[in-house]
């Protein structure tokens, strides 16, 4: 079987976690934790990096220090992983649903704009959603397979409209726009090292941020807003979202593979752009402008989407459909979506993730390519036995 995307252990993983267990640091505190920290920070510019157990906390912590209240809008991409809607929810708040762009797949700013400027008012420095007097407090727009926005546009519409930023990072560790890191732009930037992301820790994330005074309540509420290392004393109600020690050392040795990583990822996207060229319907993320991308998920348009993913596990080749668009999930049915063309729905309905470890083979590239090549021009091969 072709794997669609997993870890690729090949540095100092072993050795760093072997540290841990020879030193007895297995938990929630110790020097890789801060390495991974301090990694983190460097790589991508920001000021400071707090370590988190996924993605989702990350997202979540995130939330909570930039004061949203519950029954506030925050506005989020209808094509995305679902942890991006969940954390709104988490917080007693309301995803505001927004269509995408069908090239980029990226939350689509010009509708966006219209929706702010058509259905919402300044009060008292904060938007208010007219149709329902909720204020629309932030944008948590996510970096889609690493591409990234106008970031200039975007922080223009956030001052304009009063939002505050929070990246959702996930999928663009080692994405630029006009040479600087995703996630560091707005308030907070979230990173997700789970098992299919660029860099793996097994679980966790990174808060990225450039606020001192954010990046230390981030820690304290992540470590059960303990007030005193002697007594059990907590401050706040917090939560229990620290990354262990021993994660954090997969983390410092995945660090220093990840220039490598994003090289490779970027030459598999590449090896499929060439290998499926002048193949008709079938379609490609776009890059914006001035966007470096981490490449990190090749997915690919095509209408006949579930045959190809049938055909694909068939022939020993693993893909999956992209995501179901989150106000098709019960969840967020009755949430509010802003949308004309319902772009989501075409994209989400005919992308396809396709085989791209970084530890992915160029034979094996050749077969996955030979395979959907040979699907799309209709003459379906004989079964590999
Ligand atoms: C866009 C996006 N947001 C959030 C997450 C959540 O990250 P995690 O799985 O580390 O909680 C992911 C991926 O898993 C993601 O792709």
């Amino acid at each position: 079987m072709i794997p669609l995307c997993v870890p690729h252990l090949a540095g100092n993983e072993w050795a760093y976690i072997k540290d841990c267990l020879d030193t007895n640091w297995v938990s929630a505190t110790g020097q890789y934790v801060n390495r991974f920290e301090k990694a983190l920070a460097e790589y991508t510019g920001a000021a400071h990096a707090v370590a988190v157990s996924s993605g989702t906390t990350a997202l979540h912590i995130s939330l909570i220090v930039s004061g949203i209240q519950p029954g506030d809008f925050v506005i989020v991409p209808n094509l995305t992983f679902v942890a991006t809607a969940n954390v709104v929810k988490y917080m007693g708040a309301h995803p505001l649903l927004c269509d995408i762009d069908p090239d980029t797949y990226l939350l689509d700013l010009d509708l966006l704009e219209e929706f702010l400027e058509n259905e919402t008012e300044l009060r008292d420095g904060t938007a208010i959603h007219r149709a329902t007097g909720r204020p629309v407090r932030a944008l948590m727009p996510v970096h889609v397979l690493g591409n990234l926005f106008d970031m200039e546009r975007m922080l223009a519409l956030c001052e304009r409209f009063h939002l505050i930023l929070i990246e959702d990072t996930a999928e663009a560790l080692g994405s630029f726009y006009k040479g600087q890191h995703a996630g560091t732009f707005g308030r907070m930037g979230c990173l997700s090292f789970n098992g299919n992301k660029i860099i793996t820790t097994g679980g966790g994330g990174i808060i990225l941020t450039n606020n001192e005074a954010d990046a230390r309540r981030a820690k304290h509420l992540t470590m059960q807003a303990k007030a005193s290392t002697l007594e059990y004393l907590h401050d706040e109600v917090g939560y229990n979202y620290r990354l262990v020690n021993i994660l954090a050392a997969m983390g410092v040795a995945q660090m220093e593979l990840l220039p490598d990583f994003v090289r490779r990822k970027q030459e598999i996207n590449r090896f499929y752009e060439q290998a499926f060229a002048g193949l008709e319907g079938l379609r490609f993320q776009r890059l914006n402008e001035g966007v470096s991308s981490n490449c990190w998920h090749v997915v690919v348009r095509t209408p006949r989407r579930d045959e190809l993913v049938q055909h694909l596990a068939q022939n020993g080749v693993e893909s999956r459909p992209l995501w179901i668009p989150m106000n098709r999930l019960p969840a967020f049915t009755q949430d509010w979506y802003i949308s004309r063309h319902d772009h989501t729905a075409a994209v989400a309905g005919e992308g396809i993730m396709l085989p791209c470890s970084t530890s992915i083979t160029d034979d094996e590239l050749q077969t996955v390519c030979g395979l959907v090549r040979s699907f799309h021009q209709q003459s379906v091969p004989v079964p590999a036995s």
